[in-house]
């Protein structure tokens, strides 16, 4: 982390996002925010009074395989068509009203409405994207189209955007974390360790930092970690040694190390019968939400859901196979779980105050019934002498982006007028 402060060779971006506060109790209006991350696509409009969010308008929109992995100036194309669905719908098409983006992957910003893509992460891949400035492609986009004035005042992370909600529930708020189909988190630094600032600065004293701890141990620190199966998992994945932290803890991975794990004591006899299903061996066939669902049996000394779903992946079993597939799931979950809380623990250090709030959201987080446990009793022992409390902050990544944008237009007026 250091190392990335300092702008010196490290597996973290740290990347500046160039927000230095967090909401004052003046931002009033209507703002616009687009949502583009995970599994998630989506639009809202948000209004404030007061620094609190008064009134919301959510529209989902559904994001096809060819615009995820297709070509690029057609992802921007649709969202730029989306974002004329939904201003039209909502009559504010001509108002030129704010906007800020959610865009969930590595970006290099130079002030808090530029964002380069430096590579795709999770499942997208559409092309001419990376290296390219994310915000002038959409506004390019809405431009070709002429139907629609929006102006895209903020760019941000959706772990920046789940610390701004955080902030909204609890003012102790300096952690945003995302456990999801991606992993990350962001954090409250101050501004003097940060050597990289390309825009003009305003004499501030913190700025949030986007860690991409997804990308922790690109450079090998963790090998020693990874397992035979996190190295097929990682020889079958869309980006080979990429995102090494993320591929053994997020939502996109856990489910498909447990599969590669289930196929690997079959093969070797330890597991029904050495019998394998046609299902089991297609890639992605066992999902994250899966092994929430095993573990509840786990929790709940049960074993329902396990049946269900080898039954649905058409294996036969035995009872001692039903308490493998428990274990198998149970292992990796708690991996996982020791893996985050200790790049969390590190961060509450680094962060040093006695109190501090994470705000956290991510379908694993949410879903997993003892992951928030796990991470809450590490963290006590891996960070003993801080206080410290996880809050849900659902749907950070979406009107995060209204409150980026709202405090991004009250930093603008106040940098014009002095
Ligand atoms: C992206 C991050 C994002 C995380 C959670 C990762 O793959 O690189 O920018 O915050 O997923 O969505």
């Amino acid at each position: 982390m250091k190392k990335g402060m300092r702008d010196e060779k490290s597996s973290l971006f740290m990347e500046n996002t160039y927000v230095p506060e967090l909401l004052n109790g003046t931002e009033s209006g209507r703002y616009l925010a687009l949502d583009l991350g995970g599994t998630n696509f989506r639009l809202l409009l948000v209004e404030m009074l007061s620094g609190k969010i008064t009134k919301e308008i959510v529209k989902p929109y559904e994001i096809k395989d060819e615009a995820r992995i297709g070509c690029g100036l057609k992802l921007f194309d649709f969202l730029a068509e989306c974002i004329s669905d939904f201003t039209h719908e909502n009559g504010v098409a001509d108002l030129n009203l704010p906007l800020g983006f959610t865009f969930s992957f590595p970006m290099h910003q130079k002030s808090i409405h530029n964002g380069i893509l430096l590579k795709w992460t999770k499942s997208f891949a559409a092309t001419n994207v990376e290296g390219n400035d994310v915000v002038i492609m959409l506004q390019e986009a809405i431009e070709r189209r002429g139907d629609v004035k929006v102006d895209i005042n903020a760019v941000l992370n959706d772990t920046t955007g789940t610390l701004l909600k955080g902030c909204l529930l609890d003012p102790r708020t300096r952690i945003g974390m995302i456990i999801g189909t991606g992993t990350n988190a962001c954090y409250m630094e101050r501004a003097d360790r940060i050597s990289h600032w390309e825009s003009e600065r305003h004499g501030e004293k913190e700025v949030l930092i986007d860690i991409e701890w997804g990308a922790f141990g690109d450079n090998g620190t963790i090998d020693f970690v990874k397992t035979y199966f996190d190295r097929q998992l990682d020889s079958n994945s869309l980006y080979l040694n990429s995102f090494s932290f993320e591929k053994l803890i997020s939502g996109l991975y856990l489910g498909e190390l447990v599969r590669i794990i289930l196929v690997h004591l079959t093969n070797n006899r330890l597991l029904f019968n050495g019998i394998l299903s046609k299902k089991i061996q297609e890639k992605n066939s066992f999902p994250s939400s899966q092994v929430s669902l095993i573990e509840e049996d786990n929790v709940n000394n049960t074993i329902t859901n396990t049946e269900k779903i080898l039954k649905d992946l058409n294996l036969k079993y035995t009872m001692d196979d039903l308490k493998i597939v428990k274990y198998v799931c149970e292992l990796v979950s708690l991996r996982g779980a020791l893996l985050l809380s200790a790049c969390l623990s590190t961060l509450i250090h680094q962060i040093d105050k006695d109190d501090v709030t994470i705000a956290v959201d991510g379908s694993l987080y949410k879903f997993h019934p003892r992951m928030k446990i796990w991470i809450n009793k590490f963290v006590k022992l891996l960070a003993p002498a801080y206080e410290f409390r996880l809050l849900l902050a659902e749907d950070g990544s979406g009107k995060g982006a209204a409150i980026a944008s709202a405090i991004a237009l009250r930093l603008q007026k106040s940098y014009t007028i002095h």
